[in-house]
């Protein structure tokens, strides 16, 4: 790898996922040229009803109508996709299931991905102590990915819906109560990690809240992982140290996430 400056959202967090999520769901053409907008679109719909969401509704409609017309033969033999699409047609999954199977893989693992992606290269600008830890025990590559997940979380809430009267901390929650969960609070508790807002790769936080948990934990958490090991990984073996010069977030609805990154200088390994 050459020294050099860069844009880390545009170039990094954004090129690679859109590469391998739409190889895995096997789509190219139309769906992938939109999968960055759909992607986007499908989060900031979740939040609360602001002029975000209204903006973002014609958008997500999109995604949901391709997603609605999509047949297994629009999608390359051998890709997840096609394997969902093959399930439905042996009766393995109910009847007109695949194509929402699909908008939940493009809905939730585009813009998480690229959160989390845009995080690791922010924080190892901002810690280089971090990154030549990482740099001298490579075994430390998924406790980075965990710790980067921990300390800034790419999605703050998530909701659930209370299914019966629950007690916590002496107040009931009532049947049918719609709640959200912080999932970015709970992994800054000092009940729970020591010095919670110390960004440390050697804490290993395997039980942080950013996927979620329970039965709906994220169903893509494996791919996020490799996705997430895979940069670690090669930040380390092939970059000394990251210069940042410029760090633009923009509010969003759902999505923490950097939306331009500049990298004044990487100091190649
Ligand atoms: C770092 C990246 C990611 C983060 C931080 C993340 C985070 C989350 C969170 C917080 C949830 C809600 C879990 C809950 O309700 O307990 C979720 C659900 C989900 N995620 Fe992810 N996700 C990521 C990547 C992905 C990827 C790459 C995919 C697939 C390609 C994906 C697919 C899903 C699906 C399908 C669900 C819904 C699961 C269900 O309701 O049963 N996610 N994710």
């Amino acid at each position: 790898m050459a020294s050099g400056s860069f844009e880390a959202i545009d170039s990094l967090a954004r090129a690679f996922p859109l590469e391998i999520v739409a190889d895995l769901i096997g789509f190219s053409g139309h769906g992938k040229d939109n999968m960055l907008r759909w992607g986007q679109a499908a989060m900031q719909v979740i939040g609360p009803l602001n002029q975000r969401t209204q903006e973002s509704f014609p958008i997500a409609g999109e995604l949901y109508g391709w997603c609605s017309s999509v047949t297994g033969d629009d999608l390359t033999p051998g890709s997840i996709g096609r394997g969902i699409f093959d399930a439905e047609s042996r009766g393995d999954i109910p009847e007109g299931s695949a194509g929402h199977i699909i908008h939940q893989y493009l809905g939730a693992g585009v813009d998480t991905t690229i959160a989390s992606i845009g995080n690791i290269v922010a924080l190892f600008g901002r810690h280089p102590e971090q990154l030549q830890l990482v740099r001298e025990n490579p075994e430390l590559v998924p406790a980075a990915f965990a710790e980067v997940l921990r300390y800034w979380a790419p999605l703050h809430i998530w909701g659930r819906t209370a299914t019966r009267d629950v007690e916590i901390d002496g107040v009931t929650v009532p049947a049918g109560a719609q709640l959200g969960i912080l999932l970015g609070a709970g992994n800054r508790d000092a009940r729970h990690y020591e010095n919670p807002d110390v960004f440390d790769v050697t804490r290993n936080p395997v039980d942080h809240l950013s996927f979620g948990y329970g039965p709906h934990g994220c169903a893509g958490q494996g791919l996020a992982k490799l996705e997430g090991h895979a940069i670690v990984s090669a930040l380390a073996r092939q970059v000394k140290s990251i210069t940042i010069t410029d760090e633009v977030r923009v509010p969003s609805n759902m999505t923490r996430s950097i939306d331009k990154l500049h990298v004044a200088k990487v100091v190649a390994a």
